[in-house]
């Protein structure tokens, strides 16, 4: 069986693209890939609530941006032809900023390593979920198939070394979903333009989001859970002020910090999807989950740092 993690970005989303450092975090949400043997032609595929007994040579509007990373992972690994079946399983939100598409790919990568034989290693695992992002997301910082291949809480910079962050113990917190408006490609893009339009403003933008990263990575470090909340709330504004926020979203923030939340933000590339609130204690989580339940689809109590 293949695994691919669930993530959350806590600091740094969008600004990661130009190179700028990110902190995210696995969660306990994940993909699972299962490959077996297939005495017919073509890959036939289970996706768990979703579809089964698809063909993949077989084009079908509902599987085709699996059938992409499939074909692609396939080419990329020279194992054109081959029949076999697959089962996915997955609990991750999909197309909320959760990193779903990236786990997806890991996860298919490390069972085909293992149902083929490869030897293929982590690294080779994580780059061709890089690859299988580029289809989808245009040009990826590469912080979504490093965290769905390596989870963890890490410190990510485009084209560096990744690094380990150490806390204390594992840190609560609640992920809220609400619709989302536009793709990761779609946000990534939009934000590119407002950059190349107003590059020296936008340079401000950057050197705050850098402080603020930095300043997060030492109070993870220090536990010192209060100031880290509001490192949060400051990237939201940052966010906010590149266009990648909703009213909703702000409205999810808001109810999470009314609540008692000691931050809250987007989390992802935004335009709706999920907002990540910190609340340390339990009762503190449960309390924020149930005043988030009524304007969100879906809330998440998962700890952060495991
Ligand atoms: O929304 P997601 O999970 O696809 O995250 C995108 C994160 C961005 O920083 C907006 C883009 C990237 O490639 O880093």
């Amino acid at each position: 069986m293949g695994i691919g993690y669930g993530k959350v970005i806590l600091f740094g989303e969008h600004f990661v693209v130009y190179g700028l450092p990110a902190i995210a975090a696995s969660t306990d949400r994940k993909t699972e890939v299962v490959i077996s043997e297939f005495n017919g032609e073509g890959i036939l595929c289970d996706y768990e609530g979703r579809w089964e007994g698809r063909n993949l040579l077989e084009e079908d509007e509902e599987t085709e941006w699996f059938r992409k990373i499939v074909f692609l992972l396939l080419k990329e690994l020279e194992l054109e032809g081959k029949s076999f079946k697959i089962q996915i399983k997955n609990n991750i939100p999909v197309g909320a900023g959760m990193g779903s598409s990236a786990a997806i790919s890991v996860a298919l990568g490390r069972a085909l390593d293992e149902f083929f034989e490869l030897g293929l290693g982590e690294e080779r695992v994580s780059e061709l979920a890089f690859k299988a992002e580029e289809v989808f997301h245009g040009t990826p910082s590469g912080i979504d198939n490093t965290l769905a291949t390596f989870g963890g809480l890490i410190w990510f910079e485009k084209g560096k070394e990744i690094e380990k962050i150490g806390v204390k113990e594992p840190i609560n917190i609640v992920i809220a979903r609400i619709e989302r408006k536009g793709n990761t490609k779609e946000l990534v893009g939009r934000v590119r333009e407002k950059r190349e339009k107003n590059l020296e403003e936008f340079r401000l933008l950057e050197e705050k989001a850098r402080g603020i990263v930095g300043n997060a990575k030492k109070t993870l470090e220090d536990n010192n859970l209060d100031e880290l909340g509001k490192l949060m709330d400051e990237n939201q504004k940052l966010l906010r002020e590149i266009g990648v926020s909703t009213e909703e979203m702000d409205e999810l923030c808001e109810i999470a910090l009314k609540e008692g939340a000691l931050g809250a933000k987007l989390t992802g590339a935004g335009g709706g999807g999920c907002m990540i609130a910190l609340t340390p204690e339990e009762e503190l989580q449960g309390k924020v989950a149930k005043g988030l339940e009524e304007k969100s689809l879906e809330v998440i109590k998962t700890k952060i740092g495991v």
